[in-house]
């Protein structure tokens, strides 16, 4: 092996050392889609299905089976999805880049879709799936195994799971082979501590942990994947990774849409609950565990448990809620959250929140994490921003110390994905003047694009039995417990002062004195400006 990364070849063209580790097609199996006419099953789910046909990374037998209570007929749900992965093609606003739809594959998968209709809360319904999956079984030959996806309300989650129990559908019985039964959950997984703890009961009073998968769509990311590569396979980064050299850790998931029609969910949600405890704390995760014995699920997970276990619960004096008002979007007039449709004209909802995070273990002690998150900011962008400690200032004691800046090492998860370390050097000239410059690395530079929705892996992991990027019951449960004081104090007071950040701004001024309260240490602009690499 070279010691040198070979180079880039032209934009979209890797230069790889080593050749690529292909994966292999996952055993036969049936996945039962309930919710099969839900948005999310035609967004997202169905598209990543037919991504891994076109990568060849689907059973060979395989079968899916829609469920869902509409009375339609196969070819009515068919159309529906192939509409949907049209829209896509040449769509570069979409959630998929599609340039065609591929004739084969969507043949093979046509074919292996039926449709079955009926109530979630009916036995009826179970029996019919029953009789259903034999006969699938006898014309598709795709043998036991099954994965039943729940892209549906959370109120029926487990429901559903109590019917899979009881009609035995969930039992890795099987007569002549081996099989399995696996259980997809979407987010929400619970609303706070007492639910989720109750709801991780009712799962686990049916199923056993190895069979459920709860799914955070954020770890299909590539880039939040790319964390652990990127700590754990360069010898660079990890022994500076830690309280001697860290100042603190700013973590940042700014949107631009708003409530995008979902005012009634999101007026019970909020986004506390629809992303500190799950999206942004598996990116802590990510960003702050210790290297696992070895890449596999359990490894991974529990040193994933065991920064959620180290996590201080917060204080309410450690969390700020906004709410944005009217203003300009990415210069767009954008209405108040007040003024959306579902959404009550004094509604105490929080679209954005800060706060300030303790990990308290040997690693961590004493480096604030610094969490964000917010909808109709000034620009989207997802980052992992980690800033170290600023270098001793003798050398350059004609300098005014404000004009030194520390370093920065920023994982960026999108939009643009890539990681960029920002330090300083010496401005060409006679005298010693220093500033900032970025190195960039950017996946599109490296890696040719390829039409991706985030729920590839994720699905693909199910049908292999690969639980690493799945939540096991008691990180859920933790993750609710580090946030649950700061829902019971927003629950028993009003905030005062909503809406208290403009529409297509950086969040409310709370946020900046959350973050500055100790020491000199200010959020990094949601929209970046271009690196003083042209002074
Ligand atoms: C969802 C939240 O889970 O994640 C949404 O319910 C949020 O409110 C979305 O917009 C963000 O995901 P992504 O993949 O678009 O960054």
């Amino acid at each position: 092996m070279p010691d040198v990364p070979p180079p880039a070849g032209p934009a979209g063209k890797v230069v790889s050392a080593s050749p690529r580790r292909e994966a292999k097609p996952p055993p036969a199996c049936t996945m039962v889609i309930f919710g099969a006419g839900g948005d999310l099953t035609k967004r997202l789910l169905f598209p990543a299905i037919y991504n891994l046909g076109v990568t060849n990374l689907l059973p060979e037998k395989f079968a899916i089976i829609g469920v869902d209570i509409a009375d339609r007929s196969v070819d009515d749900w068919r159309k529906s999805l192939r509409d949907m992965l049209q829209s896509f093609v040449g769509n570069a606003a979409s959630e998929d880049r599609l340039t065609t739809v591929d004739e084969a594959v969507w043949s093979k998968l046509s074919n292996a879709m039926s449709y079955v209709q009926g109530d979630l809360t009916d036995d009826g319904l179970y029996q019919k799936l029953q009789a259903h999956l034999q006969e699938v079984r006898k014309t598709q030959d795709t043998g036991g195994n099954v994965l039943f996806y729940l892209a549906i309300a959370d109120r029926f989650f487990a429901p559903v799971i109590q019917h899979l129990g009881k009609s035995g559908l969930s039992a890795e019985k099987e007569e002549k082979a081996p099989c399995w039964r696996r259980v997809v959950i979407e987010k929400p997984f619970g609303h706070d501590l007492a639910s989720a703890k109750e709801l991780n009961k009712q799962v686990l009073d049916v199923l056993q942990e190895k069979q459920v998968f709860r799914i955070d769509h954020f770890l299909g990311k590539e880039t939040v994947q790319n964390i652990m590569a990127f700590r754990f396979g360069n010898g660079l980064f990890e022994p500076i990774w830690n309280r001697e050299r860290i100042d603190h850790v700013q973590i940042t998931v700014a949107e631009t849409v708003g409530v995008e029609g979902r005012g009634r969910f999101y007026e019970h949600t909020g986004a506390m609950r629809d992303m500190v405890p799950n999206h942004v704390f598996q990116l802590v995760a990510m960003t702050a565990m210790e290297p696992p014995v070895s890449f596999d699920a359990d490894s991974v997970r529990t040193k994933k448990a065991d920064v959620f276990a180290s996590m201080k619960s917060l204080t309410p004096d450690e969390a700020v809620r906004g709410q944005y008002g009217e203003g300009s979007v990415l210069g767009k007039q954008a209405a108040a959250y007040r003024a959306e449709p579902d959404v009550a004209a004094d509604s105490a909802v929080e679209t954005y929140v800060a706060v300030q995070l303790h990990i308290d273990n040997w690693r961590w002690a004493g480096v604030p994490f610094y969490i964000r998150t917010g909808k109709h900011m000034a620009a989207r962008t997802s980052e992992i921003a980690i800033r170290f400690k600023q270098a001793p200032y003798a050398p350059f004691e004609d300098t005014p110390v404000s004009g030194l800046r520390p370093n920065w090492l920023v994982i960026q998860i999108q939009p643009d994905e890539g990681i960029s370390l920002q330090f300083e050097v010496k401005r060409p000239g006679p005298v010693v003047d220093l500033v900032p410059v970025r190195m960039d690395f950017r996946y599109r530079d490296w890696f040719p694009p390829e039409p991706n929705v985030g729920y590839e892996t994720l699905v693909y992991d199910v049908m292999i039995g690969d639980a690493t990027l799945f939540n096991r019951g008691d990180m859920v449960d933790a993750t609710w417990r580090v946030v649950q004081p700061v829902l019971d104090a927003w629950a028993s007071e009003q905030p005062k002062d909503f809406p208290n950040y403009a529409s297509g701004s950086d969040g409310p001024k709370a946020a900046d004195d959350l973050i500055g309260k100790y020491g000199d240490r200010h959020w990094r602009p949601v929209k970046l400006p271009e690196p003083a690499k042209k002074p």
